[in-house]
């Protein structure tokens, strides 16, 4: 089976890309490269260096790939950002996703796997969150995804394309090869890690006050090795329409500060901070349909496992991908 990777450079992309090619696909990468990382491409992979701006580039790779489904995670993914140029997250997430769309109807190509985010919901009226929930994003970020996911919804009853759209909640963790190397880090794992590496300054827990028993934002932190199992089952025939992806069960900012002490047998120095704009105080995921539709076994639900495992790959890539090994 033939699948085309966006986004195959970046952090969820290239760990799934590498999950695939070890269950033997053939994968194709269409990455610009821009905030992805060149070491992070899989040289089992066939990588085509691309823009989804640009509907032709994006035409003609499909055109060439003929693939029988995309997995689409080429997209910003910072949430200030959004809010401070909001006009890039719908040039890019929306756009650039309307550009494969089209090569998609164009080619031919039945299946889309897409990777959304628990960002849609906003701030939910309860927790865990299930898939009915209204979608109400907070951000620009959170709408430019579930903007691409609703102009798919219609494209599949006017052409036949099976959506899955797979809501993560806290992608985290690393494999041996691939891990989380951001710029600007702003994800709570890698900068306490790298607080604990004394590579950060103190951490800073923004919000101290929240409505939750420590009084941290409390998030539904998932392994990226579960993640990428997800998006195998998701390429199943029969798959199709939303899943949260989450264990169902939260971890305090002070919990993952605890934990990340438990593992790196470091001080970890923390000071309290005002509170982030836009950040809702709980998200949980009410994980039971990614179980018993998509059968998904999530393997790393511990908290330290997670932690352990990201760790790992920071002391192996202290300065990230650009760390010669
Ligand atoms: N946090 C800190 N200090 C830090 C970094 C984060 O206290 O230095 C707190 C945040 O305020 C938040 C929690 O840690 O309460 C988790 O923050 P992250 O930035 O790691 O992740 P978010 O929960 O903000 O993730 C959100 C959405 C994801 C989306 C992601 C995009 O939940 O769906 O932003 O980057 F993909």
């Amino acid at each position: 089976m033939k699948v085309l990777v966006t986004g195959g450079a970046g952090y969820i992309g290239s760990i799934v890309t590498e999950h695939l090619l070890n269950n033997g696909y053939d994968v194709t990468v269409f990455d610009n490269l821009e905030r992805g990382h060149r070491e992070a491409l899989d040289p089992r992979a066939t990588f085509i260096e691309g823009d989804l701006r640009h509907a032709n580039v994006v035409h003609e790779a499909m055109a060439r790939v003929k693939p029988d489904a995309v997995m689409h995670f080429a997209a910003y993914a910072l949430v200030g950002e959004s809010m401070q140029h909001p006009e890039r997250y719908f040039e890019n997430n929306l756009g650039g996703g309307m550009n494969l769309a089209a090569a998609m109807i164009r080619v031919g190509v039945p299946k889309l796997v897409f990777s959304s985010t628990c960002a849609t919901y906003g701030t939910p009226s309860r927790v865990p969150i299930d898939e009915d929930m209204p979608q109400k994003p907070d951000n620009a970020y959170g709408e430019s995804k579930l903007c691409f996911e609703k102009v798919m919804t219609w494209y599949a009853q006017r052409y036949g394309i099976r959506n899955v759209f797979l809501r993560y909640f806290n992608a985290a963790g690393a494999t041996d090869r691939l891990g989380e190397d951001h710029e600007p880090e702003t994800h709570l794992i890698p900068n306490v890690l790298r607080a604990a590496l004394g590579r950060n300054p103190a951490v800073r827990i923004f919000g101290t006050d929240y409505p939750t028993p420590d009084g941290t934002c409390i998030r539904d932190y998932v392994h990226i090795e579960d993640l990428a199992a997800a998006h195998l089952l998701a390429l199943h025939e029969n798959i199709d329409g939303p899943y949260n992806l989450g264990y169902g069960t939260g971890a305090s900012v002070r919990q993952v500060i605890e934990s990340a002490r438990r593992i790196t047998g470091s001080e970890i120095p923390c000071e309290d901070a005002p509170r982030r704009e836009g950040d809702p105080p709980a998200l949980v995921a009410a994980g039971e349909k990614a179980l018993k539709v998509l059968g998904w076994k999530p393997q790393f639900t511990e908290l330290d496992a997670i932690i352990e495992s990201a760790w790992r790959w920071i002391r192996q890539y202290p300065e990230g991908y650009r760390t010669s090994v």
